[in-house]
Formats: C-alpha cells, sequence, structure tokens
C-alpha cells in the first residue's frame, strides 16, 4: 500500500513554562507497506517524537497523520487504543519488559489489549505467544525472567511481543542502542526477516551500520533532510 503512514505539515510544539520546543516544524513523511525505514539525526532532532506521533502515543500540535489512510489527529483516545494494539509493534532501546512476567507471559501481554472480532481467549493466546517466541529463536527461555536474559536476548522478546498481534508496521526507537555489535546484528537481522515476510519497519538509530539495505531519512532540527 502506497502511504502506509503519511504525515503532513506535522509540527509538535512542547511548552515548559514560557518556553516552547519545537521538536518538528513542519515535517513530511510517507512510508508505504513493506518498506524498511531508517531514521538518522543528531540527538534532539526530533527523531523520537516524531515516532512516538507515528505510533499514536503523542498527538501532533498541527498537521495531519494517516495510518492506512485514516487520519488519527482526529481520533478519540479509545479508537486510538485499539488502532495502536491492531496495527502497531513497538520496540524500544531499553526493551520495557514486565519485570514479574515470564517471556511467554510478556509477549501474551497486548494481546489483551484486543476487542470485538479480534478479542482471543486466553489458551489461543498463549499459543500464539509461544509461536511467536520460538520465532525469534528463543523457545528454550519461554520460562525466563527478563532478569535472567541478556540484553539481545531482552530485544527478541520484545521483537516476539511486537509481533504478536501481526501489525501493519514495527517501530522501534533504537532498538540496538544498548547492545554489544553481534547482538546487535543479530537484532537487525531479525528486523529485516520480519520485514522480508511482510511487516513495515521504521526504525530510530545513531549506528549507521544498522542502516544497510534500508531508506535512510535523515532528520536535522524537526525536519526531514533527505
Ligand atoms: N516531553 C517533552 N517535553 C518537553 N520537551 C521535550 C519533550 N520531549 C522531547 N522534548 C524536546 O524536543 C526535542 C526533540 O526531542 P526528541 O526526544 O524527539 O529527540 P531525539 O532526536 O529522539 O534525540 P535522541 O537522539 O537524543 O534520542 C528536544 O529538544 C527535547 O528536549
Ligand atoms: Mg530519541
Amino acid at each position: 500500500m502506497k502511504g502506509l503512514v503519511k504525515g503532513e505539515g506535522l509540527w509538535k510544539t512542547y511548552k515548559l513554562d514560557s518556553t516552547e520546543v519545537h521538536a518538528l516544524r513542519g515535517l513530511d513523511i510517507s512510508v508505504d507497506a513493506g518498506e524498511f525505514v531508517s531514521i538518522m539525526g543528531p540527538s534532539g532532532s526530533g527523531k523520537s517524537t516524531l515516532l512516538n506521533l507515528i505510533g499514536g502515543l503523542d498527538t501532533p500540535t498541527q498537521g495531519d497523520l494517516y495510518i492506512g489512510g485514516k487520519n488519527i489527529a482526529a481520533m478519540k483516545d479509545k479508537e486510538l487504543t485499539r488502532m495502536r494494539a491492531e496495527n502497531i509493534g513497538y520496540i524500544f532501546q531499553t526493551f520495557n519488559l514486565l519485570p514479574a512476567l515470564s517471556v511467554r507471559d510478556n509477549v501474551e501481554f497486548p494481546m489483551r489489549n484486543l476487542t470485538g472480532s479480534k478479542k482471543m481467549d486466553k489458551s489461543s493466546r498463549i499459543k500464539r505467544a509461544e509461536e511467536c517466541v520460538e520465532i525469534v529463536g528463543l523457545g528454550p527461555r519461554m520460562n525466563y525472567l527478563p532478569a535472567k536474559l541478556s540484553g539481545g536476548e531482552r530485544q527478541r522478546v520484545a521483537i516476539a511481543r511486537a509481533l504478536v498481534n501481526h501489525p501493519k508496521f514495527i517501530l522501534a526507537d533504537e532498538p540496538t542502542g544498548n547492545l554489544d555489535s553481534e547482538a546487535t546484528s543479530n537484532i537487525i537481522d531479525l528486523l529485516h526477516q520480519v520485514n522480508e515476510e511482510g511487516t513495515t519497519v521504521i526504525m530510530v538509530t545513531h549506528d549507521v551500520e544498522t542502516t544497510r539495505d534500508t531508506r535512510v531519512l535523515r532528520i536535522r532540527d524537526g525536519l526531514i533532510e533527505s
């Protein structure tokens, strides 16, 4: 699909006391279904802000943002929550796993947010969670708590969790920022594998090595440079 994600004239202004920070300044972006896009740029240039808007975790101050042709800037909270659960998988630099839950239960968790015809009973959720844990190669760690896993393994769990609801796209904010070079290349390989199976990937990264075979967008001062 052309324009799976389409942002037009996106502004994000943060207000702190009497000062305003313009994190995005009328930025345009378009990502087609099936693409693997890397977003690079200096610290503070607005990369995470952009990802948070695309992910519906925050709303633009001005501008339009379409996901699958629907303007999410106009969506109400409940509709937005549903759109997120059904369309988007998230991966963060700090993994963001629930420490008290096993690998299996961390991966099962996002399926609890499915509603209506997408709702799943517990045993189907567990079956799907186990399938995704196998996909990322962590079958033997199914019952582990996150604290017992290496950084690379934790990020694999996060990828499994991002995949469970068959998202249209995955948003990854510096997914390898806390990993050594070997774990980094494993995680990037896994993201390419996921992408080749049809999931669009949008990744923020500081590491040019991780952008090979992707479309690179450079952002500076809240605007896309190239
Ligand atoms: N919640 C917030 N409140 C106020 N200002 C914010 C907030 N979040 C981000 N900013 C500011 O907006 C600008 C862009 O921040 P953002 O986190 O998007 O940058 P980034 O490109 O992701 O940087 P990094 O590479 O360091 O992660 C920065 O100047 C930052 O200080
Ligand atoms: Mg950031």
